[in-house]
């Protein structure tokens, strides 16, 4: 995110993201090692070069700063926001797969089986999986049910009812227009199952009212939705090397997006509306909460150039 020519709050909102975002860069070799470890042998390697290429780290953030504002201290979080992003970057290594999307290019360098092969892309992909399972089984407390609670919504959220699920309908959706319902549940499993796990976690850990938790559960499919289309937009508007990943591929593949069905102009017509919706939630939220960064992270969703 660019700091330069920014209004107050907006500033305040940087800042506040980039301290997220390095909270997360240190933890995560923690957890994840080096990539040196004997036992990953290239597979370890592989998934420590696409970890830690600089991704937004948006869904981490979202379970620290969600938290928050919940008032719960986010740094023994940290494990669940870690995995969170563990999980991301795995379904990205697999998303780019010759037999999936066939991308080269990814977080502005060459994707991981450009570098290390199909196989070890392969087994990267899984090792980010299994080291994000093991990082929430670790930070499990069994004394504290939440600790439970949230783990298994992360992980559900990873499978068949949410981005799994939803990467099989894009795949299916290859060369057939689907129609604005069905392509609005796609990109809710697609990409917003992994965009909610980590508000509905955090409401989960820090011990929110169910109605709270359902509330914040609405904001995030909403700005998940938003995401995708921002994202299906971007492979139309943006250049590849502010983006760091190819662009015009949608169209290539023949992929359902919100541009192929609506076209451009409606399609940030939606984006806009869907990030009402989201911000019409945050404002049903008790007034002595500070909605102000989600507020702000919404915004930006709506703008991101990357
Ligand atoms: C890209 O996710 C894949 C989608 C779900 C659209 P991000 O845009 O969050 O990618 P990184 O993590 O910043 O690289
Ligand atoms: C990917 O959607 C969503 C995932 C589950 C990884 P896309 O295929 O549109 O994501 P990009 O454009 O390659 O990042
Ligand atoms: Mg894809
Ligand atoms: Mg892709
Ligand atoms: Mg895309």
């Amino acid at each position: 995110m660019k700091q330069t020519e920014q209004p107050a709050g907006q500033s305040v909102f940087i800042k506040r993201y980039a301290s997220y975002q390095s909270r997360v860069e240190q933890a995560l070799p923690a957890f994840v090692g080096t990539g040196k470890e004997e036992a990953g042998g290239t597979a370890a390697e592989a998934a420590f070069y696409s970890l830690l290429a600089g991704g937004k780290r948006i869904r981490p953030v979202l379970l620290m700063a969600t938290a928050e504002m919940l008032g719960r201290q986010s740094n023994d979080l940290l494990p669940f926001a870690c995995a969170q992003e563990m999980i991301h970057t795995y379904s990205l290594i697999h998303d780019d797969l010759p037999c999936m999307d066939d991308d080269d290019l990814r977080r502005g360098r060459p994707t991981c089986h450009i570098v290390y092969g199909e196989a070890i892309a392969v087994l990267a992909g899984d090792y980010l999986l299994n080291k994000a399972y093991e990082t929430l089984l670790a930070a499990i407390n069994l004394k504290k049910p939440a600790s439970l609670e949230a783990a298994r919504l992360i992980a559900r959220a990873a499978g068949g009812h949410g981005m799994i699920g939803g990467q099989v309908l894009d795949l299916a959706a290859e060369k057939r227009q689907l129609k604005a319902d069905e392509l609005q549940s796609l990109h809710l499993k697609k990409t917003g199952a992994l965009i909610v796990a980590p508000v509905e976690a955090a409401a989960v850990l820090a011990g929110a009212l169910p109605t709270v938790r359902q509330t914040l559960v609405r904001y995030a499919q909403a700005i998940g939705l938003a995401f995708q289309i921002r994202d299906d937009i971007l492979d139309v508007t943006a250049s590849q090397p502010e983006l760091g990943k190819s662009t015009g591929k949608d169209e290539r593949d023949g992929k359902s997006t919100y541009v192929s069905l609506f076209g451009l102009e409606q399609a940030e017509k939606l984006l806009e509306s869907t990030s009402r919706t989201a911000l019409e939630q945050l404002e049903q939220l008790d007034e002595t909460l500070d909605k102000s960064f989600l507020m702000a992270l919404t915004a930006y969703l709506l703008t991101r150039g990357k």
